[in-house]
């Protein structure tokens, strides 16, 4: 990190200077953040999940829940679009046991790779004193691919909870409907990731401190648009490019089969998410609420981009080694495969935060200037349904 505090890296033995290192990276949030509304909503899930560590420290969390649940006694049709969605998810239900999961996976087979190879970059981790060869690259990219799919598992467990939040907030009858097709499709979502992570790669990692700040805010905060922001939009729009990322690229065929079904359900969810904020935000929030929402998904955008960086990977394999904290930072960072990574999560993020009305000139500087700017003409939820959606990562990958 860039730090008056680096001059003296080089005389502190490397486990207190990783130790100094994650201090000042967590420190960082707390200044990055400009608005003082979105900090005072985000400090204490930061300190929990940065600081505290919460999602570590046990295997259980309990987040304390804040919001209303909203009855309607009259259930009016009052969304048709929402009413359109739902019938769509009935009809697109799918059987988690039904997947072949008899298929043999070898993690370590370098002739069908789970991930891509350049995940992190051989040459670049040679120069740390990585070795990165034959078998240990084989079992780097099983670590990898295993920390990511642990990622999609933990934000699953969080869509599933923030699903539930969200059909009692919701103020729409046919929301809370569609709602219901929602905590069923995560609840399948857990199940499969989960049982490919432990019955097929054998490997389960952490939450991320990152991801668990992010689905601490979302829960916690008693807003049910902030709730829809944070997981519709933000973790499922992160998702539904991630899972594209690793569907386009693995050649595993059970979990390119299973990210086929999850892709066009996770399609349906973000769609949801625009449309009920979509009009909530353009029409009915004040400016300095609307800026608030804005900068709030542009720090989360930020928290997901800059600071994804597998350190629980790094945790496993050389924390105590020569190679500090930061040098893996770096290796992620400049790693080919790890950049195509970042960059496609956020393929279809932003168009959403544009149609949802969170990409005013205001804001579109810090995006541009974060390497996000183009995406800002892409194709929102709306406008790609799952199916168009796998169509072209398969032509992409031909
Ligand atoms: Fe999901
Ligand atoms: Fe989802």
């Amino acid at each position: 990190m860039n730090h008056p505090l680096n001059s003296i890296r080089n005389i502190l033995p490397h486990h207190v200077w990783n130790r100094v290192d994650a201090f000042l990276e967590s420190a960082e949030i707390f200044t990055e953040m400009k608005n003082p509304r979105v900090l005072r909503s985000m400090a204490p899930s930061a300190v929990r999940g940065l600081l505290f560590k919460s999602g570590k420290q046990s295997d259980t969390t309990d987040m304390a829940a804040s919001h209303s649940a909203h009855f309607n006694w009259a259930y009016p049709h009052d969304h048709p679009e929402m009413h359109e969605l739902y019938e769509r998810a009935k009809l697109g239900q799918w059987n988690g046991s039904s997947l072949p999961w008899h298929t043999s996976v070898d993690p370590l087979d370098p002739n069908v790779p789970i991930a891509p190879i350049d995940l992190i970059d051989p040459v670049a981790a040679k120069a740390l004193g990585i070795k990165l060869e034959g078998k240990d690259q084989q079992r780097m990219i099983h670590s990898m691919a295993s920390w990511m799919l642990s990622q999609f598992l933990h934000g699953e467990q969080g869509a599933l909870l923030a699903a539930a939040q969200v059909t009692e907030s919701v103020q729409w009858y046919d929301g809370k409907l569609y709602g219901a097709t929602q905590v069923m499709d995560e609840g399948r979502h857990v199940e499969v990731f989960h049982r490919y992570l432990t019955e097929k790669l054998d490997r389960l990692y952490h939450v991320n401190d990152n991801l668990f700040v992010i689905i601490d805010a979302l829960m916690t905060d008693s807003r049910w648009d902030l709730k829809f922001l944070g997981m519709q939009i933000m973790v499922e729009g992160l998702a539904l490019g991630a899972f594209g990322f690793l569907y386009q690229s693995t050649r595993e065929p059970l979990l390119k089969e299973m990210l086929r079904y999850v892709i066009q359900d996770e399609a349906r969810h973000v769609h949801y998410g625009v449309l009920a904020l979509r009009e909530h935000i353009n029409y009915n929030l004040p400016k300095n609420e609307r800026e608030e929402r804005e900068d709030w998904a542009y720090e989360v955008a930020l928290l997901m981009r800059n600071r994804f960086m597998a350190y629980e990977v790094y945790e496993e394999w050389y924390d105590g080694t020569s190679v500090t904290r930061d040098q893996w930072r770096q290796l992620i960072m400049n790693s080919p495969g790890m950049q195509r990574f970042r960059q496609v999560m956020f393929t279809r993020l932003v168009p959403n935060i544009r149609d949802i009305g969170l990409l005013s000139e205001r804001i579109r500087p810090h995006y541009e200037q974060a390497g996000l700017g183009a995406y800002f003409a892409g194709q929102s939820a709306p406008e790609l349904s799952g199916e168009q959606m796998l169509a072209d990562l398969d032509r992409e990958a031909a």
